[in-house]
């Protein structure tokens, strides 16, 4: 189960003067139950990498699959449409409806549904996204917080029931209590078996949420893998034009002075027993 995807390029405008190639070679699988989080610099192609696994762009090459089935042309993108939500960039600035309801009835509703099944799909999804029915669904978008108008924006994203999200730089402009709550969310989706792809620019949101972690640099993918490993492969990081972990640059500095890590990047408590445990090892 998942959204595969091998050898996927894209390019703008291609056999125009202004054709530009902005993704090539990807080879990339978002499984079910897990969370990918999508790291790389402004201008790597994540976004475009977003549109283009949840069927709202096209590749212009590769092969793609979904839950086992190839992809292909129209059909390929309806299917990925119906079983992937999508949450844009700055997805409050879609709000549209005259009040949270309405807003999130749209896309159940596009799909036929009607009555109370509707009524029911709306606050579930309102629920899920952490805003209570009773309070939030007939106020107006434009007064809520932005926090709220992003969970409101998400719930719109949720009472489709995606087997898979994409997000594209949920937390961003979110303080730490709307943070916590979007990292709840994301967990209880993850616990219902949907799969997740989380762009993201935060290490500290990585090393919470993540399963694996993808880098994309100029529009490849040069380092994935389990989060431990990427979070610690300090080089590499770097030549995508990313600052490692605070963490990782300061074990690193450790490891020139002769004390000995893993290679992996623990968390801060495991890391303050290494440290301590290396500093009464060193017989300081
Ligand atoms: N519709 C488009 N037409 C032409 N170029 C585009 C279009 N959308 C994005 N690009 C270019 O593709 C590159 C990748 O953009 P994007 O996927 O938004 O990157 P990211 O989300 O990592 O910042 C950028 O250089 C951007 O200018
Ligand atoms: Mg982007």
């Amino acid at each position: 189960m998942g959204i595969l995807l091998r050898d996927v390029a894209l390019t703008y405008l291609p056999g125009t003067p202004m054709s530009r190639e902005v993704l090539s070679c990807i080879d990339l699988e978002l499984e079910a139950g897990e969370i990918l989080c999508l790291v790389g610099r402004t201008g790597a192609g994540k976004s475009t990498l977003v549109h283009i696994m949840g069927g709202l762009l096209p590749a212009t090459c590769g092969e793609m699959a979904l839950d086992g089935k190839s992809l292909d042309g129209r059909g390929g993108m309806r299917a990925l449409r119906s079983a992937v939500g999508v949450l844009m960039q700055s997805p409050e600035r879609q709000l549209f409806a005259e009040t949270v309801e309405k807003d999130v009835a749209f896309g159940p509703r596009n799909r036929g549904v009607r009555g109370e099944d509707l009524a029911a799909a709306v606050r579930g999804a309102l629920a899920s996204a952490g805003l209570d029915p009773e309070e939030y669904a007939f106020r107006p978008p434009f007064s809520l917080s932005g926090g709220e108008m992003r969970r409101a924006a998400l719930a719109g994203v949720l009472a489709m029931r995606p087997r898979y999200l994409l997000m594209d730089e949920p937390s961003s402009g979110l303080d730490l209590p709307g943070r916590r709550l979007l990292y709840g969310i994301l967990e209880k989706q993850r616990e219902q078996g949907v799969g997740i792809l989380l762009v993201t620019h935060d290490w500290d949101e990585v090393e919470l949420l993540a399963d694996r972690v993808a880098v994309l640099s100029q529009g490849r993918i040069p380092l994935q893998g389990e989060k431990e490993a990427v979070l610690a492969a300090a080089g590499e990081l770097e030549a995508a034009g990313l600052r490692p972990p605070a963490m990782v640059a300061v074990l690193a500095e450790l490891r020139r002075r002769g004390l000995v890590f893993p290679a992996c990047l623990p968390s801060p408590a495991e890391a303050a027993r290494l440290i301590d445990g290396a500093l009464k090892g060193a017989g300081r």
